[in-house]
Formats: C-alpha cells, structure tokens, sequence
C-alpha cells in the first residue's frame, strides 16, 4: 500500500514522520519520487501538476492537503470517478479560528489607529463600542466559518453567520442563500470570508457587497484570493466605505512585487498562512479515511462535484 504524497510547503518530514509514526506499513512516496504508479494507492496532495492523478490505475481516493479543493478539481483529466475529500483538521479549524479572532479583535479595538498613533507620536483616545454591539459577519458556515462564528459569538460580539443552506448555530443569527445575502451584509460592521471557492462565490467581494456594508466596515479574507474583485478594493478604501482590509489569500500567489495591495495603509497583508493543516492531527484523519475505505464504510468529507465543495 503506497501513498502518493506532493505539497508545496517543506513540511515533508513532518508529515512523513507522523505516518512513520501512525502506519508503519503504508509507504510514503513524494511526488515525483513515485516508483511503480501502479503500487499508488491513495494520494495527499496540494496543487497536483495537471494531468498526474490520471496516471495511478489503481488509485482509491485522492485527499485533499487543505480544506479548499479547487486546486485538485481545476484539473481537466482529474478521473472524476475516485472521491476527493477535503481537509478536516482539530488543527487547521483551531489555527483560522486563532487568525480571524486576531483580527476581528484588531478591528473591534482600533488597533491599525492606534499603530498609526504610536508612529506619529499621538496620544488620542480612540472609542469603541462593548463586543455585543458589534456586528461580526461569517460568510460560510462549515467547518472552519462555523468554529469560527460560534469562537467569535463566545466573546459576546453580535454575531451573524451567512450560508448556501439553513443553518442554526446558538448564538449566531443565521442567513443564506442569496435572498439572506444583503440582509446579512447591511447588518454586518466586520466581515469575515470563509467560503469555498465556487462558480457562485468567485468573485462575491465586490464594489456591490461592500455598498451594501454599513460605511467603515471592515474585510477579513481568508479564504481565497479569487473571492475578491482587486480592483474594487482599494477605492472601496479610499472613500471610507471600508476602514479596513485583513487579506491573507490573493489572486496571484505570492503577491507580485509593486502591487498596490504592499503599499496601501489600511491592508494587512499574510502570506496564505491563516491555518496550515497540522500534519500530528491530520495524519491521523487520512488513516481512518484509508481504513473506511478498507472496510468498505462510506468516506467523510468527500466533496460533492455538483456542489463544488
Ligand atoms: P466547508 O466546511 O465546506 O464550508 C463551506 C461553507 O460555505 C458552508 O457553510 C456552505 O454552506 C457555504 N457556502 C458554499 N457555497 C455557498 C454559497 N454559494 N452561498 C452561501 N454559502 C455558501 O468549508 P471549510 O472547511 O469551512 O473551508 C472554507 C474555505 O476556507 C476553504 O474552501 C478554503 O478556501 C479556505 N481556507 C483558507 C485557509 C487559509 O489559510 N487561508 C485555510 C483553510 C481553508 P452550506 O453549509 O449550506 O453547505
Ligand atoms: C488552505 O488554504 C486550505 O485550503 O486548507
């Protein structure tokens, strides 16, 4: 039994350890190491080259490294019949809870302000309302929106969560489908992305989403670059309809050097590193979707083709 293993971090060895660790019996190929295609079993993979998971005639299922799938499905000769499932991780949905709690909480207490302040040598006090009347906006319900919706709900801020389907999450005012979306958004003073990326959510922020915000709200984008219209962002910026923008993902990966985005005051930029899947925790999720299998059990978390999520 082998597992066909490409990612584009250096965390290799970490995630070869942890199945050294948990399955000594399965054997960890790294593309483009992979020996007889023919012995590959299954695949963990992050942005696998076109054409490759064609190649294995004897591959089961292909696991997703991160929670976001598009850089698996955007393969044209992907065999559409072996399951994709999506990264489900205690790590990974702790880690973007960590990072858009950060930054809901830099938002709410006026921190890029009070940055600016301390560089001009200014001592001004700066308001701000209790968490409960600030309205905090999720879009996306799943798996990591949903841990994040109800962590944020915790610290008592008026919070609202935006889905495809009904949902009811304690705490949390819950909207959706595109009727909910503008309610959601006129109601909605720090936005948090965390949707997948799909024909219907590509490019959802936009000069239209953010008119419908209440001026100065603020964007919180972790979840892909090719949710967000660029060019809409920084006038949005510059006329004070949005105070501020935390961008962790881009359209074009690593952000070119000279793009606007670098230099603007009130974008907060990362380097796609909101959450990482934590290969001591995830190892052991792909062990027992390779043991459902062996057991002839359904998979979890196999992504729906016709949803594209
Ligand atoms: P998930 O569990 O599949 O949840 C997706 C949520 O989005 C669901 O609530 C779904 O609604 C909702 N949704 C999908 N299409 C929609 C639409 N057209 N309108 C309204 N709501 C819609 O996904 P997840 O595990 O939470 O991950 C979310 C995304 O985060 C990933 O796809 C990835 O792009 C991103 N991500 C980024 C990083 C980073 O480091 N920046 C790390 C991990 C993940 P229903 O509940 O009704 O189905
Ligand atoms: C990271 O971006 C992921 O999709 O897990």
């Amino acid at each position: 039994m082998a597992l066909l293993f490409k990612s584009e971090t250096d965390r290799a060895s970490l995630w070869r350890d942890a199945f050294a660790r948990l399955a000594p019996d399965l054997e960890f190929r790294e593309w483009p190491e992979v020996g007889d295609p023919a012995e590959i079993e299954f695949a963990l993979v992050w942005h696998p080259a076109k054409g490759d998971l064609k190649r294995y005639p004897n591959l089961k299922a292909i696991f997703s490294l991160g929670a976001g799938i598009e850089h698996i499905f955007s393969d044209p000769e992907l065999p559409r019949h072996i399951p994709v499932v999506r990264m489900v991780d205690h790590g990974l949905t702790r880690g973007m809870t960590e990072y858009v709690l950060m930054h809901v909480l830099r938002f709410h207490r006026n921190v890029p302000e009070l940055e600016a302040q301390k560089q001009a040598g200014v001592w001004n006090y700066i308001d701000y309302p209790p968490a409960w009347e600030r309205r905090v906006g999720v879009m996306g319900l799943g798996v990591l929106g949903g841990d994040a919706a109800r962590t944020i709900a915790s610290f008592e801020f008026a919070t609202a969560g935006w889905s495809r389907r009904p949902k009811r999450i304690e705490g949390v005012e819950c909207f959706h489908g595109e009727d909910g979306l503008a309610r959601f958004l006129q109601r909605t003073e720090i936005l948090v992305n965390l949707l997948p990326l799909t024909d219907a959510t590509e490019n959802i922020l936009n000069a239209r989403s953010f008119a419908q915000l209440p001026r100065g709200a603020c964007l919180i984008n972790a979840a892909r670059g090719r949710h967000l219209v660029e060019e809409d962002l920084i006038p949005a910026l510059d006329s004070g309809q949005l105070a501020g923008a935390a961008l962790d993902v881009f359209r074009e990966e690593p952000l070119p050097a000279g793009h606007p985005f670098w230099a603007h005051p009130k974008i907060w930029i990362s380097p796609h590193v909101a959450s990482v899947t934590q290969p001591s925790t995830a190892a052991k999720g792909v062990l027992d979707g390779i043991a459902r299998l062996r057991a002839g059990l359904p998979l979890e978390n196999v992504v729906d083709w016709s949803e594209g999520y």
